[in-house]
């Protein structure tokens, strides 16, 4: 079991990550923390708080966090995931936020659980670079970080940088320089675990957490007639931390540049280095766990 903190910036792919997160077994959900990116703060902490609700699981706690990065201005994603940050509506609720901001959430989780709390990363990574600056102790009570973030073959926001990793670069190199071990699943990967539009096994479910997968996607497809696929990016980290087994990995020191046309950027010298950069997956057994985990189990 992995008691974890998921960072998110819901987001149509954050979300079927979060439906997969919610029906594995192996995951003890401590929270989820909301930070800008796809969308505004207030829409992803609106989408987490919606999505939570419509699949059941009211009671785990949202903490909203920054809503710009270390530097500058996050650039948002609301033409890839819809209008609002997700691609369909979900009812409004009545509740709000945690008390406590993101980073305290973090701090907080960190102190309670122990050498033994996994955060998973899914967005900019601004929450997790102001709780380990706050709390530098944080590091010596996580158990890892897994990101999803950074490209080194190509980049989707520029040639050379990943969205994540793109909007908060600053924030990006306190967490990968900070001694925590980080596990790093990118874009290199995540392009290659896809739902096709014409493929069906994605859109074939009955339960709650197909059903809305199904739906965000569908309607995805719909606002981008042109795209073949939908990369599993946030999906895929998911998978990530249920069987890291089906991925291989690579230590490396990694740096993100942080001025000029090459921002975001992420750079590695492989050999050694506290961050384990996933190299290569499984992509078939990846992509039928991510099925499988929309899955809701019958109550
Ligand atoms: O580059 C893909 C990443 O950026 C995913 O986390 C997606 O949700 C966006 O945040
Ligand atoms: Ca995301």
């Amino acid at each position: 079991m992995a008691t974890v903190v998921i960072d998110t910036d819901p987001g149509t792919d954050d979300a079927i990550a979060l439906i997969m997160a919610l029906n594995s077994p192996e995951l003890d959900i401590r929270g989820l923390t909301t930070v800008g990116g796809n969308a505004r703060l207030t829409h992803t902490t609106a989408n987490a708080l919606r999505l939570l609700d419509r699949l059941g699981r009211p009671r785990i706690p949202v903490a909203a966090g920054a809503s710009r990065p270390l530097r500058g201005a996050y650039e948002y994603g609301y033409g890839f995931h819809g209008s609002g940050g997700l691609t369909i509506p979900l009812r409004p609720v009545d509740g709000g936020p945690h008390a406590l901001r993101a980073a305290e959430f973090i701090i907080d989780a960190g102190a309670s659980v122990g050498p033994d709390l996994t955060l998973i990363a899914l967005g900019p990574l601004t929450n997790v670079a102001h709780a380990l600056q706050r709390r530098p102790e944080l590091t010596m009570q996580l158990r890892e970080i897994v990101v999803m973030g950074g490209a080194f073959e190509a980049g989707n926001v520029t040639p050379y940088a990943e969205f994540n990793i793109f909007n908060d670069p600053a924030a990006a190199n306190v967490v990968f320089s900070s001694g925590v071990p980080i596990t790093l699943i990118g874009l290199d990967l995540g392009r290659q675990v896809a739902f096709g539009k014409d493929q069906q096994d994605w859109a074939e479910g009955d339960t709650v957490g197909e059903q809305l997968a199904a739906e965000i996607v569908r309607e995805w497809f719909d606002l981008h007639p042109d795209l073949p696929s939908y990369d599993l990016c946030d999906p895929l980290t998911l998978a990530g931390v249920i069987e890291p087994g089906l991925f291989r990995y690579t230590q490396a020191e990694v740096t993100v540049a942080t001025t000029g046309p090459r921002t975001g950027e992420t750079r590695a010298v492989f050999g050694s280095g506290p961050v384990k950069v996933a190299t290569g997956v499984d992509v078939d057994a990846a992509r039928a766990l991510v099925i499988d985990r929309l899955k809701t189990p019958e109550a």
